[in-house]
């Protein structure tokens, strides 16, 4: 039984086998309708449960369509709405799904609920974001990449920014995949050390630059995220504005940026904040790309947790 539970506990072999079997599936739909089914149907007769604890467009909605595709079925549950959300263990939970459900993906807070449902769980567990990564994020972002410009091997890529969640996975993947990855972002923002050593360990340091135009300069790829995530306090958001603020994605910062040079953001953005409009909407600008990717790497991921 395989999990898929963040970038840098999977086999690099099965990293790429899942992106390449992504863009064969999604090369096989060849644009047909979205509510048609795939000519394969590998989840045929399966049901999988889809939990959230946090709020979510694209993960629900493309594990949802994702599943239906492959022939499957699913159920969408809100945590709160569970007994998990009102005193049952993790670990019980965990026992009774898998009596009736073949695949469990989850979106929630603390890593440890994720760990633990995987420990508990007879059947594959999928890391819908936690406060700490989002690998099926950076999966789909390795891949609209590739699509876009080729091997991202030996790359630059800059996240500007705050060093939350989403640069954890794609730190996961600087190692995994070997491209350079140059953090920008306040002092106080930054990284966790364990992802620092994690890379270094792999050969490929994290660079960490104050200056976020020196940071840019040859980036083949440029990436921000939300300045407060789901998980952080409201309390914090002043704060964190005027600390990000120099770090905004805009017109003038990408010109330093190669010429073409990508831009990505996992969304929900806010706009003018994190990124310009004009960026977002602007020609170096994959986002929409990324998000349908979602639909496609997941669906790689699910067959490779159920061996199908
Ligand atoms: N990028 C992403 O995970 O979006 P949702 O929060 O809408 O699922
Ligand atoms: N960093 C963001 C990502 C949302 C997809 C959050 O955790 O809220």
């Amino acid at each position: 039984m395989k999990h898929f539970l963040d970038i840098h506990t999977t086999d690099t072999d099965d990293l790429r086998a899942i992106i390449d079997s992504a863009q064969a599936m999604k090369t096989a739909r060849n644009g047909r309708p979205k509510g048609t089914k795939d000519d394969d149907q590998p989840l045929a007769g399966q049901m999988v449960a889809l939990i959230f604890e946090k709020p979510s467009t694209r993960t629900r909605i493309s594990f949802d369509v994702g599943v239906r595709q492959m022939g499957g079925e699913t159920m969408v549950l809100s945590g709160a709405d569970m007994q998990l959300g009102h005193g049952e263990t993790i670990a019980d939970t965990a026992r009774v799904l898998s009596r009736y459900v073949d695949l469990i993906m989850i979106r929630t807070f603390e890593e440890a609920t994720l760990l633990e449902m995987a420990e508990h769980a007879d059947v594959p567990v999928i890391n819908g974001l936690t406060n700490r990564t989002h690998p099926c994020q950076i999966m789909a972002d390795v891949m609209t990449f590739e699509e876009h410009r080729g091997p991202i091997a030996d790359k630059k890529v800059v996240w500007s920014g705050d060093g939350n969640n989403v640069f954890a996975s794609f730190a996961h993947a600087a190692g995994q995949f070997g491209f350079d990855l140059t953090f920008t972002g306040p002092e106080t923002l930054d990284p966790e050390k364990a992802w620092f050593d994690y890379c270094a360990g792999k050969g490929r340091p994290l660079t960490v630059e104050r200056d976020p135009v020196k940071a840019v300069t040859g980036a083949d790829l440029v990436v921000t995220d939300t300045w407060v995530s789901m998980h952080d306090p409201q309390s914090a958001r002043e704060r964190r504005h005027n600390q990000l603020r120099p770090y905004q994605v805009n017109e003038a910062l990408m010109k330093h940026a190669k010429d073409d040079a990508l831009f990505m953001h996992c969304l929900p953005a806010h706009r003018d904040d994190e990124a310009t409009s004009a960026v977002m909407d602007g020609s170096h600008s994959v986002i929409f790309d990324e998000a349908e990717n979602r639909l496609h790497a997941q669906k790689a991921i699910m067959r490779y947790c159920l061996g199908v």
